[in-house]
């Protein structure tokens, strides 16, 4: 059986105040569909801790800064619907793009410091995308908790601060990112990746991982991130966009003590992939 749909938002509306009525709580995955292992990690960790568990889908045009991207995003609704059935969600929300950007809609969240590097550089505009409709399922929503991977991880400590920062009521919970077996983060683009690029891919991971171990023994990072950059190209990662080691909460620059990400971002045939890894740093 598939997870129901549903679509106005006055139903959802409806339907949160019935279940917030009976005291019941509420976990919120948001996501832009084409659901994959790493989507159903994060309904899982929803479903163990909330009582009523709601997917939302939509594929949000402002966080596009492509729009041939955003007409090429897959868009999978029933087979969506059929994947989050078994996981027992209570309702898949797919809201219209008018219900969400009302044609007189005026209003953009922008949050500083964190969204500026990396991510922010390149995609011009993104995160204020991200941003502004991650408050509109907020609100919609209502949600206690929301689920959001780490695979993000800029996106994660975006909506951290926006949280925080806007004092909304709910706690925001990190879920780990989910590898296929040679090692690449699962991702709703990796479909798009021709079956010789998919055979290259795990290249990224493993730049990472080798570069990760490097870096906690104590090499200079800039000989180490010049030795990575070189592995990726010679995979045929043209450009790599971003390959940085940076603070794991503001993304500044590292310091000693502190957790730290080293963070990229390559196109693969035309494919942008992302990833992340924890590094620890020695004191
Ligand atoms: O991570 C995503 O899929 C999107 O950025 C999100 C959080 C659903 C907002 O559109």
């Amino acid at each position: 059986m598939s997870a129901p749909i549903i679509r106005p938002l006055s139903q959802m509306r409806g339907q949160i105040r019935r279940w917030k009525g009976h005291g019941e709580t509420i976990g919120l995955v948001p996501t832009m569909g084409a659901l994959h292992e790493g989507h159903l990690s994060l309904v899982r960790a929803a479903r163990e801790r909330c009582d009523r568990v709601v997917v939302t889908l939509f594929v949000n045009p402002r966080q596009f800064n492509n729009p041939e991207d955003f007409a090429r995003y897959p868009r999978t609704e029933l087979a969506d619907a059929e994947l989050l059935g078994p996981l027992a969600v209570d309702a898949l929300f797919v809201p219209d793009a008018a219900e969400v950007y009302p044609p007189d809609h005026a209003t953009t969240i922008r949050v500083s410091g964190v969204t500026e590097p990396l991510e922010g550089t390149h995609r011009p505009g993104h995160f204020d995308g991200v941003a502004t409709v991650v408050t509109l399922l907020f609100n919609m929503t209502q949600p206690d908790a929301a689920f959001f991977g780490e695979k993000d991880w800029q996106q994660l400590q975006l909506v951290r601060r926006l949280v925080a920062d806007l004092q909304l009521p709910l706690d925001i919970v990190p879920c780990p990112c989910v590898r296929a077996e040679d090692g690449l983060a699962l991702s709703s683009r990796n479909q798009r990746l021709s079956p010789q690029a998919r055979s290259r891919a795990a290249a990224l991971p493993q730049a990472l991982f080798a570069a990760t171990r490097r870096i906690e023994a104590g090499e200079p990072v800039a000989d180490v991130l010049r030795a990575a950059h070189a592995d990726l190209a010679a995979a045929g990662f043209d450009p790599v966009e971003y390959l940085e080691l940076r603070d794991a909460t503001t993304l500044g620059d590292p310091v000693a003590g502190r957790p730290a990400r080293l963070l990229v971002a390559a196109m693969l045939d035309g494919i942008r992939l992302i990833d992340n890894t924890a590094v620890t740093l020695r004191t």
